[in-house]
């Protein structure tokens, strides 16, 4: 008799062509969106491909006793108590790489709204107030010459480092081992600020509203990474009163809840969590998430497992 197939958790119906031709051949699969159908099926599943809103903390861990692997649909960890999987020697793996360039690119698209002010001026053309060419409408910045800060020198860091050089921005790098006096002096000439860190609780509210006081007026800030690395209500602030001149965000604080005061604000770009969001990218990642629990499943090593903390 064939030994029973894995039962596999699927936190969204992603690709179905993709679930069907890598994880249908070996795995039961069941697709849960909520938290209580997640709960539920986490009961009796071996592995798991979670979306990022979907939490996996120590309780939910508690009440899968059969899970062996969770693959994320992410390369952000933040959802995933990592500590509890390494107890339980529940094995972990993410997207890196395959979605560096979308978020870079994306980086940029903010970037380059926020310096042009592409909202404000989507809003007079939607709203008929477009009444002709204007010699002082919308002036905003030019990106070559300016000096950028990015925050986080990771894979997409760096990617976003050589697109903003590639137009001539100079980039300097703030990383793991830059001293706090070093960071105020950076952030004092930054004209453009990037944040590429993960979400973890040592990079809660990085950007204070300290540190966003030193920024210079003409500053952009973007963030493409985890939103609970800003002071939304400071941020939100600073935007309101000109202390800077722009922000392009990708993510939020209280995330998919956004900071009221942010919505009125003209000088703000702002996405829905979309960094990875290409049909190439999106298509890749569950592939890579599938790939690593057949490796899991077959007693190998997939390339991209997550170092537990021991
Ligand atoms: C990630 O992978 O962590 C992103 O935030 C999702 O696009």
């Amino acid at each position: 008799m064939p030994s029973p197939k894995p039962l596999v958790v699927l936190g969204d119906s992603f690709f179905p062509e993709v679930i069907q031709a890598e994880l249908a051949p070996w795995a039961e699969t069941r697709v849960a969106k909520t938290q209580q159908q997640l709960h539920q099926a986490l009961k009796q599943a071996w592995g798991a491909i979670p979306m990022l809103s979907q939490k996996f903390d120590a309780k939910t861990l508690a009440a899968s006793p059969r899970l062996k692997a969770i693959a994320n649909y992410a390369v952000g960890l933040d959802n995933i108590d990592l500590a509890a999987c390494a107890a339980r020697s529940i094995r972990v793996t993410h997207t890196r790489d395959v979605l560096t360039r979308a978020t870079a690119e994306l980086t940029l698209t903010l970037l380059m709204a926020a310096a042009r002010r592409v909202p404000e001026g989507e809003k007079i053309c939607r709203s008929g107030r477009f009444k002709g060419w204007g010699a002082q409408m919308l002036l905003g910045q030019e990106l070559q010459g300016r000096r950028a800060v990015i925050a986080g020198q990771g894979r997409i860091g760096q990617e976003v480092g050589k697109l903003f050089e590639a137009l001539g921005i100079r980039v300097s790098w703030i990383h793991r081992q830059t001293q706090p006096a070093e960071i105020d002096a950076l952030l004092r000439e930054a004209q453009i600020l990037s944040l590429h860190f993960p979400g973890t609780p040592q990079n809660k509210h990085w950007l204070s509203a300290r540190r966003i006081a030193l920024l210079p007026k003409d500053a952009i800030v973007i963030n493409t990474a985890r939103g609970m690395a800003i002071d939304e209500k400071a941020l939100a602030q600073a935007l309101k009163k000109r202390k800077i001149f722009a922000a392009g965000l990708d993510v939020y604080e209280h995330e998919p809840k956004i900071t009221p005061a942010l919505l009125k604000l003209p000088n703000v770009v702002m996405l829905p969590h979309v960094g990875s969001a290409t049909e190439k990218t999106r298509r890749e990642m569950v592939r890579v998430a599938a790939r690593s629990l057949k490796d899991i499943w077959d007693g190998q090593a997939p390339w991209n497992e997550v170092k537990l903390p021991q």
